[in-house]
C-alpha cells in the first residue's frame, strides 16, 4: 500500500517529559501564535485552557521539521480542535485572526503590562483591569495601595523587564558565590532555571545552593542575605518556605527537614561591568546610573534532597508540570522538588541524581537543554 513507501511519519510521545525539546526549533511561527493564547487564558483564569494550548505549542517544538501543512500534524498527540484551527488558518493565510485580535486587545496588553509588575499577580491585575487601570504608571497615579514587593516591581519596572543576558547571569554568579562562601565553606552553588537548559537570556537567575554534609545548609539564606545586604547588593529580597508545586498533589515530600527548604525572591543591585562595553555601542553615551536591577530567585536545599530540587529547579514549566502528571497518572507516584513516593509501595525512593529520578520514573533521561518544552 501506499503508507510504505511513504517516509515514515514523525513520531512524538505525548507527555514532554518523554520527549526531547531543544531550546531553538522550527516553529516558532506557530508556538508564538498558540502561547499568545495560553497566556490570554492565564490571564482569564482558565488554566485548563492555557496548558492545553501550551501542551500543543510544546508538541511543535519537538518537531525536527517545518510544520508546512496539515498533513504535517496527522498522528501528533495533544493538539486540540481548537489548537488545530488556529493552525489551520495560520499555515493557510499566514496569521489567525483570534490571535492578531487578542494580541490588539485592550484587555490583553494592560494584563501583559500590568502582570509585567513585579509581585502583580493575575488577581490583581484584574482587579485593576476593572477598575480601568492600564499601564503600570496608572499603580502610582492612582494611589493604589502595593505590597513591598509591588512597589519594587514599580520602582525598577524598566530594569527588570529587560532581559538578563548570560554574561549578567555568570557576574550575578560570582556574586552569590562570594556571599556563600563568606558564610559557609563547601557548599555548593548552581545555576537552575532557563540559563542551565541553555537559554542566552532570562526574565531572573536561579540558583541552587546545598551542602554535602547534611544539616549544615540550615540557616544559610539568612545569613547569606545579611552578607548580600551589607555590600549594599540587595535592593529587595522576601525569604518564603517552599510551598508552591507541593501543596496540591498530596505527599511527596518526607514529612521531616521540610523545614529547611528555603527560598528568596530577591532583587540584586548589579554593578554595570567594564566588560560589558567591548563590541557594544550602546554603554559610552550611557549617562544612566552605573547599576541595574535584576531578579534573582535562590533555594537552598538539603543535600538528600539535592537532585529533586535540581530537577524541580531546572524547568521548563511545562516539563515539571508534565513530568508530576506523568508521576501521577502513569505510575502512581508524586513527584516534588523534595521527594518521589510512591503510592503502591508507600515509600519515598531515594534519588542522588536527576538521572536516578528519570528512572525511578520509567523515562528516559532528558538532559536539562532538551527540557525546553
Ligand atoms: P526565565 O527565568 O524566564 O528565563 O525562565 P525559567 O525557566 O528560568 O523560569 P523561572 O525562573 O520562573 O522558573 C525556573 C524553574 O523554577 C521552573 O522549573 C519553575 O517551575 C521552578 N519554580 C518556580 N517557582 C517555583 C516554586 O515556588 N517552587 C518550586 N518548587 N519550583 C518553582
Ligand atoms: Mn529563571
Ligand atoms: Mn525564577
Amino acid at each position: 500500500s501506499l503508507t510504505l513507501i511513504n517516509p515514515p511519519a514523525t513520531t512524538v510521545k505525548s507527555y514532554a517529559c518523554q520527549r526531547r525539546t531543544p531550546l531553538k526549533h522550527h516553529n516558532t511561527f506557530l508556538t508564538d501564535a498558540l502561547e499568545i493564547l495560553a497566556e490570554n487564558a492565564e490571564f482569564n483564569e482558565n488554566e485548563g485552557r492555557s496548558v492545553a494550548f501550551r501542551r500543543s505549542a510544546s508538541v511543535l517544538k519537538a518537531l525536527p521539521h517545518v510544520v508546512r501543512g496539515m498533513d504535517d500534524l496527522k498522528n501528533l498527540p495533544c493538539l486540540g480542535e481548537h489548537s488545530v484551527r488556529v493552525i489551520k488558518e495560520i499555515l493557510e493565510d499566514g496569521t489567525s485572526s483570534e490571535v492578531e485580535s487578542t494580541r490588539q486587545s485592550e484587555q490583553y496588553q494592560a494584563m501583559k503590562a500590568l502582570t509585567g509588575v513585579f509581585g502583580v499577580g493575575v488577581k490583581s491585575a484584574d482587579r485593576w483591569f476593572r477598575e480601568g487601570l492600564r499601564r503600570p504608571l496608572d499603580l502610582i497615579h492612582t494611589g493604589q495601595k502595593l505590597n513591598l514587593a509591588q512597589q519594587a516591581g514599580v520602582q525598577y519596572y524598566n530594569d527588570l523587564n529587560r532581559p538578563v543576558t548570560k554574561r549578567e547571569a555568570v557576574a550575578i554568579s560570582h556574586i552569590v558565590e562570594k556571599a556563600v562562601n563568606a558564610v559557609l565553606s563547601g557548599a555548593i552553588i548552581t545555576l537552575m532555571g532557563g540559563f542551565r537548559r541553555g537559554k542566552e537570556v532570562g526574565h531572573d537567575v536561579d540558583f541552587l545552593i546545598t551542602h554535602l554534609e547534611e544539616g549544615a545548609e540550615e540557616g544559610l539564606m539568612p545569613k547569606v542575605l545579611n552578607w548580600l545586604e551589607e555590600q549594599g547588593l540587595l535592593l529587595y529580597q522576601k525569604t518564603t518556605r517552599n510551598s508552591y508545586l507541593e501543596s496540591k498533589d498530596g505527599p511527596a515530600r518526607p514529612p521531616h527537614n521540610l523545614d529547611r527548604f528555603e527560598r528568596c525572591f530577591s532583587i540584586f543591585k548589579l554593578e554595570k561591568g567594564k566588560e560589558g562595553s567591548g563590541t557594544s555601542l550602546n554603554t559610552s553615551y550611557d549617562s544612566g546610573p552605573s547599576w541595574r536591577a535584576v531578579r534573582v530567585d535562590l533555594v537552598v536545599s538539603p543535600f538528600s534532597q539535592f537532585a529533586f530540587a535540581t530537577l524541580g529547579w531546572t524547568g521548563s514549566k511545562l516539563f515539571e508540570r508534565e513530568l508530576r502528571r506523568w508521576a501521577g497518572q502513569e505510575k502512581g507516584m508524586s513527584l516534588s522538588s523534595h521527594a518521589l513516593y510512591d503510592s503502591k509501595q508507600q515509600r519515598y525512593l531515594r534519588a542522588n541524581s536527576e538521572e536516578e529520578i528519570f528512572a525511578h520514573l520509567g523515562l528516559e533521561y532528558i538532559p536539562p537543554s532538551e527540557r525546553n518544552a
